[in-house]
């Protein structure tokens, strides 16, 4: 079943130099294909759209803080299951809890500064890419 998801490497991946790593592993699933990819500054109105689902949470106000910090790249990802593929290469979102071999569980430690977004499900895949690349289909 080919999908489609939409994968943001957050700043502090692209801070520490680790935006070819991630992508080089996402390249090496086979039949997988990045089909748009993009180094943006992410602005707050996004954001909140984007995880509007964690708004008066304790972390939302951090977590923006953090988003806006800098640059992020923006992708999106075509292939076989690749919304739950991602999901597991990324790894549950406390790095700590992530098994190693997994984006988070190798090179995150802080919940806020977990690397990686991909979408959870089809749904918000569907949502989420309307809003990174709105026009693209
Ligand atoms: P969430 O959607 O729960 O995780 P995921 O990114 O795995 O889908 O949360 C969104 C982001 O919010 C998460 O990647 C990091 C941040 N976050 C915190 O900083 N603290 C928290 O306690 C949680 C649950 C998330
Ligand atoms: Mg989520």
């Amino acid at each position: 079943m080919s999908q489609r998801t939409l994968v943001l490497l957050k700043p502090d991946a692209v801070r520490r130099g680790l935006i070819g790593e991630i992508i080089g592993r996402i390249e090496r699933k086979a039949g997988w294909t990045i089909t748009a990819l993009e180094l943006r500054t992410l602005d707050r109105a996004t954001l909140e759209t984007h995880y509007a689902e964690h708004k008066g949470r304790p972390f939302y106000e951090p977590l923006l803080e953090f988003m806006t910090s800098g640059p992020s790249v923006a992708l999106t990802v075509e292939g076989e299951r690749v919304i739950e593929g991602l999901r597991t290469l990324s790894g549950p979102t406390d790095p700590i809890a992530a098994a190693p071999g997994s984006i988070r569980g190798d090179f995150g430690t802080i919940v806020r500064e977990n690397l990686i977004h991909a979408s959870d499900s089809e749904e918000s895949a569907e949502r989420e890419l309307k809003i990174f690349f709105p026009g693209r289909d």
